[in-house]
């Protein structure tokens, strides 16, 4: 029997940008848990990339800089309209699976390829793993509301980040789906949010933009769907942000499907300094160094909070519900004169960061842990 046969087999499915960064904590703690289990019991990850984001400032720069492994698979399935794009990866992920006879999935957040991954696997009876489980918006509308509901009800270990979380899981009766575990494990952003600040090292361009904006910006991301592809809500988002850029800088790393949009409705930013995604080191750093951050999402909102920083959301809803309550985010929607009004009213407001809302930066041994014990 091969050493790989006799230990725990994980296939682990990523594709888009903020699944690198959650995978990139768990496969390090992973790692560290080989080192110094024996034989027999390790854990084989093998990592696999549907192709869902493809650019290298999407996806390649995430594995280098964050020291991912390079996965074993790459399916090279991106682009197209969500029912295409899933069915391609299902399609894929389920003769991958047959193939590698894995013991477990483990799946991350709300994508399209977080769904694909865990339907070929519970269709497969192959036990899955979902971390960041129990997160709602209450908005059907959106595809990642679609996609976690899904992903929880077909899973076995509900990994959640909070005891919000925990709590919508079982206003959906969790207590009755049979042979499901929920922990609230913290946060595997956090961890990599402390993990990867102490190797932060910027690279040219924002190095240039820091010296440049040494009396303070904002820092902005916009990429969901709701909001770029109605182009009344993205005219509303653009045009707030750039009376804002005029009194304060804005940098806005651009998302390839805004940008998409913003050429399709011909609009053209005129002060925001808008340049391409950057890589995760050269985010944090941003994120460190901003005044505030101005964001749709949903990673970036808990980033703000651990980097102190207050954040507007420029969506309706949030699924990271206690940042509201707490007095850290303030919802603005896509409405031109709410984000002008909480610029000047939410953002100056004192606020005290010195608690802990997604645990202690140790949810990736947490997972590990529980895995390892549990197969
Ligand atoms: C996806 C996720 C969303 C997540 C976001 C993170 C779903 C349903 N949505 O949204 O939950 O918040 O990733 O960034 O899975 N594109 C490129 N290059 C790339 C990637 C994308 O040009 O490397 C363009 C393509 O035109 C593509 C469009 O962006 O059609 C949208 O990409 P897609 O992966 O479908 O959705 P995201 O908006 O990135
Ligand atoms: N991010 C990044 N570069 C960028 C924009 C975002 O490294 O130009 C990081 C961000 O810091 C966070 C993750 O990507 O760790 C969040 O991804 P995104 O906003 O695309 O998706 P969401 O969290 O909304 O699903």
């Amino acid at each position: 029997m091969t050493d790989e046969g006799e230990n725990v087999k994980i296939i682990t499915i990523v594709g888009a940008r903020p699944q690198f960064v959650k995978a990139a904590v768990v496969s390090r703690a992973i790692e560290q848990y080989n080192q110094t289990a024996v034989a027999g019991e390790r854990i084989v990850e093998v990592l696999v990339h549907t192709g869902q984001h493809y650019d290298a400032n999407m996806s390649e720069v995430f594995f280098r800089q964050m020291q991912i492994p390079q996965p074993r698979y790459h399916l090279g399935i991106g682009g197209g309209n969500h029912g295409a794009m899933t069915g391609r990866m299902l399609e894929s992920l389920e003769n991958l699976m047959l193939e590698e006879k894995p013991d477990m999935v483990l799946v991350y957040g709300d994508t399209n390829s977080t769904l694909a991954g865990a339907l070929a696997a519970a269709k497969l009876h192959i036990p899955v793993a979902h971390v960041e489980a129990g997160l709602r918006s209450f908005n059907m509308r959106m595809p990642e509301e679609i996609n976690r509901i899904l992903t929880d009800r077909v899973s076995s270990w509900l990994f959640c980040p909070t005891d919000t979380a925990v709590k919508n899981l079982e206003r959906e009766g969790v207590g009755a789906w049979t042979g499901v575990r929920v922990h609230n494990v913290g946060d595997v952003m956090y961890d990599a949010a402390l993990f990867y600040r102490e190797r932060a090292v910027a690279g040219s361009l924002v190095s240039s933009l820091l010296e440049q904006y040494q009396d303070g910006f904002y820092l902005a991301t916009v990429h969901r769907q709701e909001n770029t592809d109605d182009p009344q809500c993205l005219r509303d988002i653009m045009a707030a942000l750039e009376e804002i850029a005029i009194r304060m800088p804005v940098i806005l790393p651009l998302h390839p499907r805004t940008r998409k949009h913003l050429a399709t409705i011909g609009l053209e930013l005129k002060h925001i300094t808008y340049i391409e995604p950057v890589g995760y080191l050269d985010m944090i750093i941003l994120l460190d160094h901003c005044r505030a951050v101005f964001t749709d999402s949903g990673g970036v909102q808990k980033e703000a909070y651990f980097f102190r920083k207050p954040c507007i959301t420029l969506r309706d809803e949030t699924e990271w519900v206690e940042l509201v309550e707490q007095g850290f985010n303030c919802l603005a929607g896509a409405d031109q004169g709410k984000i002008l009004e909480a610029e000047q009213s939410f953002i100056p407001q004192r606020k005290d960061f010195t608690g802990s809302l997604y645990g202690t930066g140790i949810a990736g041994n947490n997972i590990i842990n529980i895995l390892q014990k549990n197969p």
